[in-house]
């Protein structure tokens, strides 16, 4: 669909990183916005910048995506006043790796229940709307570990291939009623992501795990490359975004290359369990 001034989107995740970049984005083209995060100091500086990029700031809603009644409340409101979304966005996202003896159903809880509850939340109370007006589009940003088993990634890859696969049924759902959909599947993206991510098992207080976050840092694209490659998809109602070369040649030697696909996966995970970032 075009992106054109005016156009209502809705974003989670607004506060930081890919979120942020692409609020700015929209901004840039004039667009309206309705933007959420939990972080509220963030979202402000968000719409600050959304602003002086030429967009209008609608709404702007401190709230956790994994809380139903809040995002049907925010849904409710928008509706009433704006009518129905051109473009929904689901951004918001958390990273939890480990071991699965290192973790306890809390931390699978937790990551499903913001990964992929997160985004089914503001489906179910945004979608209704949007096939009543029988335009529009949605964004579903998941991961590289929504296509591949990497190791360490069992309950943030149950979350992104969740969304990754209701993305596909919605690509068939969707399209009686007009309505495009993204699935985003980044691999290194350079966003406070990599400060806040939990990893058990691993002193992450130790020197040589900054070498870790430096190797992570070199191969990693932009939150704006990201951003444009999602205004990129929407225009051209592209249904998989794969945001760099690795991911997708990694995405490629798994369907066509198994041997060397399951040689890297086996490679890495050795790597992780060698106790080179031994356990505190
Ligand atoms: N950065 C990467 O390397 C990378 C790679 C693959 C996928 N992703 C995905 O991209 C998306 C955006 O991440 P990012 O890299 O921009 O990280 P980020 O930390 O900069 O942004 C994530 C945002 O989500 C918000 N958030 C987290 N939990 C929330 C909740 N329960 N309710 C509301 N808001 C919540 C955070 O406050 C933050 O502002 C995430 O879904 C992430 O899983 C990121």
């Amino acid at each position: 669909m075009e992106i054109t001034k005016g156009i209502k989107v809705f974003i989670t995740g607004a506060a930081s990183g890919i979120g942020r970049s692409t609020a700015i984005a929209i901004a840039g083209l004039g667009g309206r916005l309705f933007l959420t995060d939990r972080n509220a100091p963030g979202l402000e500086e968000t719409a600050e910048l959304a602003r002086k990029a030429g967009g209008e700031v609608c709404k702007l809603k401190v709230m956790d995506v994994s809380d139903y009644e809040a995002v049907k409340s925010f849904a409710d409101e928008i509706h009433d006043s704006f009518g129905p979304l051109d473009i929904l966005m689901n951004i918001a996202g958390i990273a939890l790796f480990a071991l699965p003896e290192d973790m306890t159903p809390a931390h699978w809880k937790k990551v499903i229940d913001v990964n992929l509850f997160g985004p089914i939340h503001a489906i179910q109370c945004f979608l209704p709307e949007m096939i009543r007006a029988k335009e529009g589009h949605v964004v579903n940003v998941a991961s590289l570990a929504g296509l591949i088993g990497l190791p360490w990634h069992g309950a943030y890859s149950a979350s992104k291939a969740g969304l990754v696969r209701l993305s596909e049924v919605l690509r068939v759902d969707l399209k009686q009623h007009h309505i495009g959909i993204t699935v985003v599947c980044p691999g290194a993206v350079e966003t406070p992501l990599k400060q806040t991510v939990e990893i058990l098992g691993v002193d992450m207080t130790r020197p040589d795990f900054q070498e870790v976050k430096n190797r992570f840092s070199q191969h990693a694209v932009s939150p704006e490359k990201v951003a444009d490659q999602i205004l990129r998809a929407i225009r051209k109602n592209k249904f998989l975004v794969i945001t760099s070369l690795d991911v997708r040649f990694f995405y490629y030697c798994k369907h066509h290359h198994p041997l060397i696909y399951h040689y890297v996966l086996n490679y890495i995970s050795n790597l992780m369990n060698s106790g080179r970032y031994p356990k505190p």
